[in-house]
């Protein structure tokens, strides 16, 4: 089936957070929404018959996934990524997030320290902090427009002896954003090997969220962190779903890949009676969408590779705006420290001049500032249009 993704359907009055929410969240709600990240498609048809189906057969009860879906993964994970996963390792998750959250606290006591390499997906902070954890930041390094893994400094974080050290407790474990969120990169396998080793040199336990694994253009191909080597696969969590890749975000499921059996026993006791079976029709989305939404998947990506490459096209035309190259994601990191503006300014330049919504930089930490996050998985004509806004907005500076 040929979808049209051009087509501009009405999500106002739906409930929809970037449709419904700018007055919260910008003060005005008369922008082009270019920010939360869920697309502006219409999902793959057979997902919502699959979705009808469950639906009508009128029983809701309590439930447990269907037991073809484990399966389901096994297959998706041989088939995309070449790692030949376990149904026994499969733990399903009300979501990434969530996962993330249960994984950090299966992992840490209160008071320990969890690195994370920022600028990264804002909700990493909470899911640390929230579990009682401190943050040691490993900064991503820009270098002629592209990013790295610091992996100098990440060796620097273990070399203070006790005493001298400022983090007085341990540190358990690196959250990895693999397609990194927000820069749009896939990490470079050896960048991910490094990254590895020195965590579990050190006793740290890799928990890798790999949302936006199957969102990469050209053919990219994602490294699985578990696929690299037994030892990454006993020392890791892997956090997947299909809910950014097939646009199910309201549905809230997700799925943790843990192939060592003490971290998943200790990880499925931590979710005990807090953490929620997802609800049925996500569970029924999820395994649809693994199984047939391919061909709406394939449509989806060269849709996106043509937004990409406009805005590219039209950045080129725009003074003091760059943007850094993606491999992959629909959120497009965009340097605005050209435009020389403070942090205010440059909001205030987006929302009351430009009249786009796009997500400031700063909400993704170190190495934010200056910076802003666009979506583009919209339909051609409004991110045209909010590119036009952002262009006469410029000249009018
Ligand atoms: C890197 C990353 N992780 C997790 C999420 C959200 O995951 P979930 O809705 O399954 O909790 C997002 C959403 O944008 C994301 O970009």
């Amino acid at each position: 089936m040929k979808y049209d993704f051009d087509k501009i359907d009405n999500r106002k009055d739906t409930g929809s957070i970037k449709w419904d929410m700018m007055n919260e969240f910008y003060g005005r709600d008369d922008l082009i929404p270019l920010w939360i990240a869920d697309m502006d498609f219409p999902v793959a048809k057979e997902i919502k018959e699959a979705i009808k189906e469950r639906a009508d057969h009128e029983y809701y009860g309590y439930s447990k996934y269907n037991h073809t879906l484990k399966s389901t993964i096994v297959k998706r994970f041989k088939d995309k990524f070449n790692w030949e996963i376990k149904p026994e390792w499969i733990v399903i998750t009300p979501g990434v997030i969530p996962a993330l959250h249960v994984a950090i606290r299966s992992l840490s006591q209160p008071g320990d320290n969890i690195i994370i390499q920022e600028p990264v997906y804002h909700l990493f902070f909470p899911t640390v902090r929230n579990s009682g954890c401190h943050i040691v930041t490993n900064p991503l390094k820009l270098e002629n427009g592209e990013y790295h893994m610091d992996l100098n400094h990440l060796k620097s974080l273990f070399e203070d002896e006790v005493g001298h050290n400022p983090f007085y407790k341990p540190i358990k474990a690196i959250l990895l954003c693999n397609p990194h969120n927000p820069i749009g990169k896939e990490w470079s396998k050896e960048e991910l090997i490094e990254a590895g080793k020195i965590a579990i040199k050190n006793g740290l336990k890799i928990v890798v969220d790999e949302i936006h694994s199957e969102l990469l253009f050209y053919g990219k191909q994602h490294t699985s962190f578990g696929s690299i080597s037994k030892e990454f696969e006993q020392n890791s969590i892997i956090s997947f779903s299909a809910t950014k890749t097939f646009n199910l975000a309201g549905l809230h499921v997700g799925v943790a890949i843990i192939p060592n059996d003490d971290l998943r026993k200790e990880f499925i006791s931590t979710m005990d009676g807090i953490v929620p079976e997802p609800s049925i029709f996500a569970l029924t989305a999820l395994e649809a969408s693994l199984k047939h939404g391919d061909e709406w998947l394939n449509q989806v990506l060269k849709y996106l590779e043509g937004n990409l490459e406009l805005l590219y096209e039209e950045l080129s035309n725009i003074n003091g705006i760059t943007a850094i190259k993606a491999d992959g994601t629909y959120l497009i990191w965009l340097d605005c420290r050209k435009l020389g503006l403070s942090h205010e300014e440059l909001s205030d330049f987006f929302i009351n001049k430009a009249k786009v919504a796009l997500e400031d930089g700063i909400l993704f930490g170190h190495g934010g500032e200056g910076f802003m996050r666009i979506n583009i998985a919209i339909p051609k004509s409004l991110l045209k249009e909010g590119l036009k806004r952002i262009k006469d907005a410029i000249n009018e500076l």
